[in-house]
């Protein structure tokens, strides 16, 4: 039943016209247990907020899949002004973005011209900025762009996702550009042909790419809410007397808030990624699709307005 529910909901999260009603209707079905709200004041309030807890934040400006070439110009407008509000307010945070949200899917010239837009605030402003991983088809595309940027921007970072087979070559290949990557298990629904379809494998890999990345003397956010995960990397880093600014545990907004905490009051760095914007639709199928027992909040959100 589980496994239904999570492919319905990666189904029901590509859907086009439900991004779009959603868009217009704003926040709905319990989905601001997951967004910081439709704003980016809204974003500044729960950042600063989140910042006098002792957590740092990565904000996100909601958008994907993008397939119009104004839009895509807004997106990174929006993203630069995110930029300048993080060091007009002095908060701690850094920037991630989608390449489809920034014209991926367009053309290579439009998304180059969005990406040096925001890289060139974000140098000046000191922000650092990651580009996250969508499906598939936009991986080898992904690590493309960030190869490409990665000479002219230090200040650059992406993420990698233990579920393909192919990821540990990708660590392997990166391992030249000395990347701060942030590593997750993968939020897409991918064919078996090139994703493990267990979950006790994908944790496995994951478990070895944290220990290579780490090995290899780069910087590495372990991006998820799994004990099991975390407790792995709680001991290597002890084992192998890795020190604690060389790695940084992630969680997403409104997820184990408590865990959050406990871990900075163990000494851990702790960053939130903080989404926020009207196109919340797709994000938050994803999180319904990682615990259907979310389903209860948009029970819930259904009567409310
Ligand atoms: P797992 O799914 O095994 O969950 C472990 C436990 O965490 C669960 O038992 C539950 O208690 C809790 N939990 C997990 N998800 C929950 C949810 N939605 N609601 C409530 N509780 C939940 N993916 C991707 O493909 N590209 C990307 O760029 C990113 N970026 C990213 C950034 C950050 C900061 C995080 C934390 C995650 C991502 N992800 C991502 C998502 C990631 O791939 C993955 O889908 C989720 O983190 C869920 O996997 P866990 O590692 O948490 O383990």
């Amino acid at each position: 039943m589980e496994q239904i529910l999570r492919n319905l909901f990666l189904f029901l999260s590509k859907n086009k016209n439900m991004t779009k009603a959603a868009k217009k209707y704003g926040l709905r079905f319990g989905a601001s247990r997951f967004v910081a709200g439709e704003s980016l004041d809204m974003a500044a309030a729960a950042i600063a907020d989140l910042n006098r807890k002792g957590l740092s934040v990565t904000i996100d400006y909601l958008g994907e899949f993008i397939d119009n070439e104004q839009e895509a110009n807004e997106m990174a407008d929006q993203c630069i002004e995110a930029i300048r509000m993080i060091f007009r307010k002095n908060l701690d945070s850094q920037l991630s973005l989608k390449l489809t949200s920034m014209g991926m899917d367009i053309s290579e010239q439009v998304v180059m011209n969005n990406m040096r837009r925001i890289l060139e605030e974000a140098k000046i402003h000191r922000v650092f900025v990651t580009l996250d991983m969508e499906d598939f088809p936009r991986c080898q595309p992904t690590l493309d762009v960030f190869k490409n940027l990665k000479a002219e921007y230090n200040e650059l970072g992406t993420v990698i996702q233990a579920y393909l087979y192919r990821t540990e070559k990708d660590i392997e290949e990166l391992n030249a550009y000395n990347p701060n990557l942030r590593l997750v298990k993968g939020a897409y629904k991918e064919p078996r042909e090139i994703a493990f379809p267990e979950k006790i494998d994908v944790d496995d890999n994951f478990k070895k790419i944290i220990k290579k990345h780490l090995l290899n003397g780069n910087y590495t956010a372990v991006a998820t809410h799994d004990d099991k995960i975390i407790d792995y990397t709680k001991s290597l880093v002890k084992e192998q007397g890795i020190s604690h600014d060389q790695f940084e545990f992630q969680m997403l907004f409104g997820i184990r808030n408590e865990k959050q905490l406990e871990l900075v009051k163990e000494g851990y760095k702790v960053r939130v990624y903080v989404p926020y914007g009207t196109d919340w639709y797709g994000y938050f199928m994803r999180r319904l699709a990682e615990r259907p027992a979310n389903i209860a909040f948009v029970l819930k959100g259904l009567f409310k307005k």
